[in-house]
């Protein structure tokens, strides 16, 4: 599939844009500085907090997972049996304690914070994959 082309610069602060690539969502998230904050101490809740399963690309081996850690760039499957976990901005808490957003999936209640990384005690096996990506400049993406 060919590459596509994002438009970042207009993306509010919390917001996710959904774009299709390869016939899958992928998301593209404003993370702010508090979400950032949020990522922080939470590598004992879960299972892969640096990523090193081999699936993910270089880039996304870190805490915020991305080569500009404002912006989360994933694909919006659930690395389960593959439904798409819902983003909650602001009411994430009644699923995880201590953590305000992140991603549930409906399908068997797997959670993922801001970073797509996979709590613990959950089925899903994986991290949200990060799909290939470069900046093209401050504002445009390319995804594949
Ligand atoms: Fe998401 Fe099963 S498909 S938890």
């Amino acid at each position: 599939g060919a590459p596509v082309e994002v438009n970042i610069g207009k993306l509010e602060p919390g917001q996710l844009l959904r774009v299709e690539w390869r016939g899958k969502p992928v998301w593209v998230v404003r993370r702010t500085e508090a979400i950032l904050q949020q990522l922080q101490g939470l590598d004992g809740q879960l299972r892969d907090p640096n990523s090193e399963e081999p699936q993910q690309p270089p880039y996304a081996q870190n805490a915020s997972r991305a080569i500009n850690e404002e912006f989360f760039i994933a694909v919006g499957l659930c690395t389960h049996l593959g439904c798409s976990p819902t983003y909650m901005p602001d009411s994430f808490q009644q699923q995880v304690q201590g953590i305000q957003s992140g991603f549930f999936c409906p399908c068997h209640g797997s959670k993922f914070d801001m970073a797509g990384r996979v709590f613990a005690g959950v089925p899903a096996p994986l991290n949200l994959e990060v799909p290939p990506h470069q900046y093209v400049d401050e504002r445009t993406v390319v995804i594949g």
